[in-house]
């Protein structure tokens, strides 16, 4: 049996979570294969039998890269998949839009589960701060292992193994009602991520000596030499251009908007208190004292570039960030 997972990660959380369920995976000794989308052919999956999609939540649904590499994928009838993702405080549609891709290239989903993820550009200390943790990695590896055996026994005939979908009440109970399901709610997302779109500084510009947000963003919609240069039609507002410019020539309004830190960390806490009422909240182990969170600037308000590097293909803090990213842990300014 070939099994496959297929992750993308911004700043390592799904990375973490999607390495450790490989390692369960591969306690059942057989090979698993791992890659993102931009080192596989969606064609070549033609070969797998068990196939796992993860990424990180954004704006309440899947990364755009994630959707379109679903949809190139040939129809993979027969063939089981399963979906899993990191996130912050609100998962909102990822699961229940990721089952309906799957399910429209013909695959049978066999499971899904979520893991909390820090999330760098809110204030920090954030609520999901060091997560995914051990434990969090454990229970990966344990799902990895589980989603194999499930796999097996079901090709095997055991089809009441395969997991019952949740209607949309359950899945509002468990995971929270997105915002573009309230009433105006598609409308305010929209005009959220359009006013979140990064605009150039050419002044601060350094291509072509630079083009790091061209090779790193996550839909290739950057090309400096093009015009226009930002094709916005495909960018996902996830402002990884402006966390790895080394000038802060891409910023977005977002980031000019964010400066008055009270009234960032009242919203933050009212839209946490707002979620407890879901089953992903309610289950949430919190890692640090409730008086030390949200005391310091998160990343997108910090005026230093870059505020992200990239290493290993993913971006983590440069080190004086770092720094001052750990001493507001300690409590000091
Ligand atoms: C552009 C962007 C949008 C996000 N939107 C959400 C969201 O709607 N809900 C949520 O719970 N977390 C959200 N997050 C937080 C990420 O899902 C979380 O930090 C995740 O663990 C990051 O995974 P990664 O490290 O693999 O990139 C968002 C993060 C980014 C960068």
């Amino acid at each position: 049996m070939k099994s496959i997972i297929i992750y993308y990660s911004q700043t390592g959380n799904t990375k973490k979570i999607a390495k450790a369920i490989h390692d369960g995976m591969n306690q059942l000794s057989e090979k698993c294969d791992i890659a993102t989308p931009g080192e596989l052919d969606p064609k070549k999956l033609i070969q797998y039998d068990l196939i796992g999609f993860g990424a990180p939540v954004w704006h309440q649904q899947e990364p755009m890269n994630i959707s379109k590499f679903i949809k190139k994928m040939p129809l993979l009838k027969g063939k089981h998949s399963f979906t899993f993702c990191t996130h912050g405080l609100l998962l909102g549609l990822f699961i229940a839009r990721m089952i309906l891709a799957l399910k429209e290239r013909q695959l049978e989903v066999i499971g899904w589960k979520d893991w909390f993820g820090n999330y760098y550009n809110g204030p920090q200390p954030y609520f999901t701060h060091d997560h995914p943790d051990k434990i969090d990695l454990q229970e990966a590896k344990n799902f990895g292992r589980k989603i194999l055996e499930r796999s097996k026994k079901i090709f095997q005939g055991d089809r009441k193994l395969i997991p019952k979908l949740p209607n949309k009440k359950e899945y509002h109970k468990i995971y929270g009602v997105s915002t573009s399901e309230k009433p105006g709610g598609k409308k305010q997302l929209e005009s959220f991520l359009n006013q979140n779109k990064p605009k150039l500084n050419k002044e601060k510009c350094k291509f072509p000596k630079c083009s790091i947000c061209m090779k790193n963003c996550p839909t290739q919609c950057i090309d400096m030499a093009k015009s226009p240069l930002i094709s916005y039609e495909h960018c996902d507002s996830c402002f990884f251009c402006s966390l790895l410019c080394p000038t802060g020539a891409l910023e977005t309004k977002f980031h000019s908007e964010v400066n008055d830190m009270e009234k960032v960390k009242m919203y933050y806490q009212n839209f946490a208190k707002d979620l407890l009422k879901y089953k992903t909240l309610r289950n949430f182990r919190c890692l640090i004292p409730e008086n030390k969170l949200l005391q310091h600037k998160g990343l997108l308000m910090i005026e230093q570039h870059p505020r992200l590097i990239i290493r290993k293909g993913i971006g983590v803090l440069p080190s004086k960030i770092y720094s001052q990213f750990l001493d507001s842990l300690n409590g000091e300014p």
